[in-house]
């Protein structure tokens, strides 16, 4: 066996199964079992304490999740990995281990709406400050770190419209002023960057997304270092948001292809970015890897393999126009999810930013008129050519 670090590709394969494979096994068995039996009570309270390595209870541990939360944690090149039932319940029981009453919260304006909802409703009903800062103005974060800060809370790129922070310049500055940074790498993935390697102290996930990518399970997790994970996976088996088995052998499963789907969706995106641009119908395409876009700069620098399989843009005449277009669109589903192998496409109003009113949307500065395109696997001249004709006829 070779002693050179393996290629994500190398990982997104093998990372985490071995332990796992019982019976000769080539693959994970999902194991469906709620607790895990001793013959000796001795036996039993050893790994109870943590002297041995094994499983209780699956609100606590189960192989098929532990084996999901490894591979994660390899990709992410964490020190460790927790999971949860959904994307949300890993910012939520984040969020909720780090903070406490009189605790505030620095982040940005465009974060995923139902973090969003985190920052504006449930913190605040706890004495938790939320400074929002605009996403595209590193200096009024710093600015903000400076009242104070117990987490910096990061979203890049961000969902719908793709703006690009700087990771590395923020976490310096929340680290001078003893904040912990969390960072939301579900849009970006593990392939195209990696949040810790730029001094993130822990990265979050929705799994539902380009992780699983299938769109057939729920997931999230959390990545970080011994200590901060410890303390997040107890408040979670507390809280008992837990990744099902069946859940996390789907995800498991949909990792293997990551490498090879994220490879693909970068270069679709591209292309359909810079396609999307060229039409007279669309106002503005959101896409870092264009070279037009004012965050390129700062994505080309932290981000490796590509730009992420996701953009969005604004028709010519708003939301009328927006529901004309996407009724006729022949291969995007219309539904409120992204990072899947078939495309996906809808408005922020019913898919990221659902949970917020159009008031709230617009202090969040996502126009109604725009279109997000999570890109699959599809041929993207058949893509292409999709866009083309729904264009066409408005
Ligand atoms: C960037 C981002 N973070 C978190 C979430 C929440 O994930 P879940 O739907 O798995 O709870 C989403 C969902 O769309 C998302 O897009």
């Amino acid at each position: 066996m070779s002693n050179q670090k393996p290629h994500l590709s190398t990982l997104a394969v093998h990372a985490g199964e071995e332990r796992y494979l019982a019976e000769r096994a080539t693959q994970v068995p999902v194991f469906l079992s709620a607790a895990f039996g001793y013959e000796t009570v001795e036996e039993w309270l050893e790994t109870a304490l943590g002297h041995q390595p094994g499983h209780i209870y699956s609100r606590n541990t189960n192989p098929t999740v532990a084996a999901f939360e490894e591979k994660v944690r390899q990709l992410e090149g964490a020190e460790a990995a927790t999971s949860f039932a959904s994307g949300m319940a890993a910012i939520s029981n984040t969020l909720w281990t780090l903070l406490k009453p009189g605790d505030r919260v620095v982040s940005i304006k465009d974060t995923y709406g139902g973090t969003n909802k985190l920052f504006i409703e449930f913190l605040p009903r706890y004495q938790i400050e939320v400074a929002l800062c605009d996403t595209n103005d590193p200096a009024a974060v710093e600015a903000a770190l400076q009242q104070g800060c117990r987490v910096l809370y990061l979203e890049t790129p961000t969902n719908p419209t793709l703006k690009v922070v700087d990771i590395a310049r923020l976490a310096a500055a929340a680290h001078k002023v003893g904040a912990v940074v969390v960072v939301d790498n579900t849009v970006g993935t593990p392939i195209n960057q990696t949040p810790i390697s730029l001094g993130a102290d822990i990265v979050v996930h929705s799994a539902t997304k380009f992780l699983g990518g299938h769109a057939d399970a729920l997931g999230g997790v959390a990545c970080g270092d011994d200590e901060l994970i410890e303390q997040i996976y107890h408040y979670r088996e507390i809280n008992g948001a837990v990744l099902d088995p069946m859940s996390a052998y789907l995800l498991l499963r949909g990792m293997k292809t990551l490498d090879l789907r994220i490879q693909r969706q970068n270069d679709s995106a591209l292309k359909i970015a810079q396609f999307l641009e060229s039409q007279p119908a669309v106002e503005q395409v959101n896409y870092p890897g264009l070279a037009s876009s004012p965050y390129h700069t700062i994505a080309k620098a932290q981000m490796h393999g590509g730009y992420g399989g996701m953009l969005s843009f604004a028709l010519k005449g708003g939301f009328e126009q927006v529901k004309k277009f996407l009724s006729m669109l022949q291969y995007a589903h219309l539904a409120a999810n992204l990072g899947a192998v078939e495309t996906v496409a809808g408005p922020p109003a019913t898919t990221s930013h659902v949970e917020e009113t159009p008031a709230e949307r617009a202090a969040m500065g996502i126009p109604e008129g725009l279109v997000r395109y999570s890109v699959g696997i599809e041929s993207v001249t058949d893509l292409i050519d999709d866009l083309s004709q729904a264009l066409k006829q408005l």
